[in-house]
């Protein structure tokens, strides 16, 4: 069912019932003109109430439609909102706990509206790269001024209904209920009492201007233009809200929705409409039914008070749940307190904490030299050296003393999880939960799921995720998980670029122009050159074959390890964290050129993206192939929120689609060509060379 239709005496309601979030797709849409149809056929019915099931009045289009044919297909929303403004009988909205979208375009359209209070309004079409495009530009600027109105649109942020209710003199809401459950008799009452109300009040018919024209417009054009760099949709919502004040509203009308149908078609409307899914699809896992019980995590124990340990303590304290911090020496443990009491008083200093709040969140934290203390913590998390010997010893102590039922859970960045569980008598307890640096700012927490972790252990640690503001990808177990794993192999190209031709700083900066936040070499300086270093000295025992350019070994070898040595393939100045070029390091990658007897070339930005951007996909294929991941859209989530991956193009897998796979594979036999590149490196992954001989993409 998608709409439900009944009558309370002289007033008929139609209830939207398309849950999770009452979408406007086009059964809603039709079920919506047949309540119209029907209502106004039965003489007995003198008015008309549009409200919605569960929680929420509506979420907006459905997002899910986007694309398809159902989208455009009548009713579409455009006539479903006539067929509100044409009704002979009055139509009152009753809005309550979220109205968005194209939920607050159809009750703009409404005669009426009537808003519980709490309610979450707002236009947010921008963050999917899109502007309203049912009438919003429209009519919210008639109805709450242009400023407000345009404010709301440009950022897509929620606001209160009773704020928004309340700004003086204008009127998005005809009267507040005293509660969201006082809202159904509200309703009633309220349509009863304009029921012969005529003419009936329409939005499209209230003046739209601005004192200012002109040059408000382009103080907003001004304002936008930061933040729409790469797009393009907030500053085509400043075009459509200035039609609204210089045109007629049919005209204005004909402006957004050319605007929006154009803006439909952006990459940029497609990667933010792909995220706003793969975000939530991340959070499911095939076969973990989202009732799965869930155990109770009050109180978290964290072992090892050093870089990540800090940062994974801080993410607890922020969402109120305790901490008890363990080390190995009083030392480690003040070391460790000093800097989270140093992170926490930056943000006072920065007004972004409230000095008691910076206390209460100091209160939920204490210290132990002692493994006994915590017996009672539901959850450990261990972030001590990245050594098996010294986790074994970890594990071994947290099985000896922790309470039945208590998750204990890795920080590894590359160690086996189901070793670190078999050091333990309860490895169905056992997770990896790899927090990024900095632990308590990095939004991604790769959950890896180990062979014999329970499922209600993953379902806990995928909704404490969320608790503490994290997005939680699950990985399997392999080396590097999903992330790591697959940066390797855009690293190993970044290395064969120098050999080639390329220098650090053109390769970051054709990476950097693409949209990363920060190129390979600047992101090895940030990281440490030593901890690929020392990854590699495992390979070359691991796989004596495999083909790697020399040049980060021989960095390492003159000690420059990154921004903590104060050198790296860059330069940088005591305390800052400008990257310089280096003389020394070009210098260097000159001469093992020469060494290998290379005559350097001179290497496009394409080329450079595409060897990387690429290498990263075809990592992707087979880590889909392995079922390490269980979606491409998790290994996007990676990128986009742990590896500064341009939110705009989506995500690797996606990206790829957009490219096409074909032509990724034509690129990719291009670079097996190339007698410096690695031959096996560019063999298609099985999945990647299916799925372009198909057409099809990842997603
Ligand atoms: N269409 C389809 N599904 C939607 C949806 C929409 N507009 N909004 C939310 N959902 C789905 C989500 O995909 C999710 O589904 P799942 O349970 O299968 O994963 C479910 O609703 C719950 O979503 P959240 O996890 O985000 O739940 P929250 O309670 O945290 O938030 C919300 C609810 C505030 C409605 C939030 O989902 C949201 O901001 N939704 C997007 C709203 C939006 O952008 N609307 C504009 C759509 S475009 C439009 O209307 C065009 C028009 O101008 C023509
Ligand atoms: P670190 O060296 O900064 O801190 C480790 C801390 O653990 C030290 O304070 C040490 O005293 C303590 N410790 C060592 N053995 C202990 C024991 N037996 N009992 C109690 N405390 C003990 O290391 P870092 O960088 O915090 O790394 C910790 C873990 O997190 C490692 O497994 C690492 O691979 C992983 N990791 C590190 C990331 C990073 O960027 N640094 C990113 C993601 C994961």
């Amino acid at each position: 069912m998608s709409a439900q239709y009944q009558v309370h005496g002289d007033v008929a309601v139609i209830t939207l019932a398309n849950p999770p979030v009452n979408g406007l797709g086009l059964a809603t849409r039709q079920g919506i003109v047949d309540g119209l149809n029907r209502a106004q056929q039965d003489a007995a019915v003198k008015s008309i109430v549009i409200t919605g099931a569960g929680g929420a009045f509506s979420g907006g289009a459905d997002i899910k439609e986007f694309g398809t044919d159902k989208s455009m297909q009548e009713p579409n929303l455009h006539s479903v909102i006539a067929a509100i403004e044409n009704s002979p009988k009055p139509v009152v909205a009753a809005i309550h706990s979220v109205c968005m979208g194209g939920g607050l375009e159809l009750a703009l359209g409404c005669h009426y509206r009537l808003a519980a209070p709490g309610c979450s309004v707002a236009l947010p079409e921008v963050k999917l790269g899109l502007l309203p495009g049912a009438g919003g530009t429209q009519r919210l600027p008639r109805v709450v001024g242009v400023e407000p109105a345009l404010n709301m649109i440009v950022s897509g942020e929620t606001v209160k209904s009773e704020l928004i209710g309340f700004i003086p003199g204008q009127k998005l809401f005809d009267k507040m209920a005293a509660s969201a459950e006082a809202l159904p008799e509200e309703a009633l009452a309220f349509a009863r009492s304009v029921a012969d109300t005529r003419p009936l009040p329409l939005v499209r018919n209230l003046p739209c201007k601005h004192p200012q024209g002109d040059a408000y417009f382009q103080f907003a054009r001004n304002m936008v233009k930061g933040m729409s760099k790469n797009y393009p949709a907030p500053a085509k919502c400043v075009d459509a809200v200035e039609a609204a004040t210089k045109r007629k509203f049919a005209d204005g009308m004909s402006v957004e929705r050319e605007l929006f149908i154009n803006l439909m078609w952006t990459p940029e409307s497609r990667a933010l409409r792909h995220l706003f899914m793969a975000e939530r699809a991340a959070s499911k896992i095939p076969d973990v039914p989202s009732d799965t019980p869930k155990r109770d995590i009050k109180s978290v124990g964290v072992i090892g008070a050093g870089t990540m340990g800090g940062g994974i303590a801080m993410n607890f304290l922020n969402a109120g749940i305790p901490v008890k911090m363990l080390e190995m020496k009083q030392e480690a443990l003040d070391r460790g307190l000093a800097t989270i009491k140093k992170n926490y008083e930056a943000q006072v200093k920065k007004g972004k904490l409230k000095q008691d709040k910076y206390e209460q969140r100091m209160a939920l934290l204490s210290t132990t030299l002692d493994y006994a203390d915590l017996k009672d913590a539901d959850l450990v998390i261990e972030a001590v050296f990245e050594e098996i010997g010294v986790k074994e010893a970890v594990f071994k102590q947290l099985d000896a003393v922790c309470k039945q039922g208590a998750i204990l859970a890795s920080n590894t960045s590359t160690l086996d999880v189901d070793k670190i569980a078999s050091f333990t008598k309860r490895p169905q307890d056992v997770v990896g939960m790899h927090f990024f640096s900095p632990a308590n700012v990095m939004r991604l927490l790769e959950v890896v799921r180990g062979k014999e972790t329970a499922k209600d252990v993953l379902a806990t640690v995928m909704a404490l995720a969320k608790k503490i503001k994290k997005t939680a990808v699950v990985s399997g177990v392999c080396d590097g998980f999903i992330g790591n794993r697959m940066i390797e192999r855009y690293s190993q190209q970044a290395g064969f670029l120098l050999d080639e031709g390329a220098t650090p700083q053109q390769v970051d900066k054709a990476l950097e122009k693409f949209g990363m936040a920060m190129g390979p070499f600047r992101m090895g300086d940030l990281a440490g050159n030593d901890i690929g270093w020392a990854i590699r000295k495992r390979r070359a025992l691991e796989r004596p074959d495999m083909k790697y350019s020399r040049t980060a070994d021989k960095l390492c070898e003159l000690g420059r390890y990154g921004q903590k040595t104060g050198a790296g393939w860059y330069d940088y100045q005591a305390g800052k964290r400008d990257a310089i070029p280096s003389d020394l390091v070009n210098k260097m990658i000159e001469d093992h050129r020469k060494e290998l007897g290379i005559t350097p070339r001179k290497i496009s930005d394409e080329e450079i993206v595409q060897r990387l951007v690429y290498a990263l996909v075809n990592e992707g294929a087979h880590i889909l192939e392995d079922g390490i991941a269980s979606k491409s859209g998790d290994i996007d989530m990676v990128y986009l929120t742990g590896y500064g991956f341009p939110i705009y193009r989506g995500g690797p897998m996606h990206y790829a689609g957009e490219q096409g796979l074909f032509n990724l594979v034509q690129a990719m036999n291009r670079f097996a060509q190339n007698p410096r590149d690695d031959q096996a490196f560019w063999q298609p992954a099985p999945l990647l060379a299916k799925l372009a001989a198909e057409g099809k993409t990842f997603s």
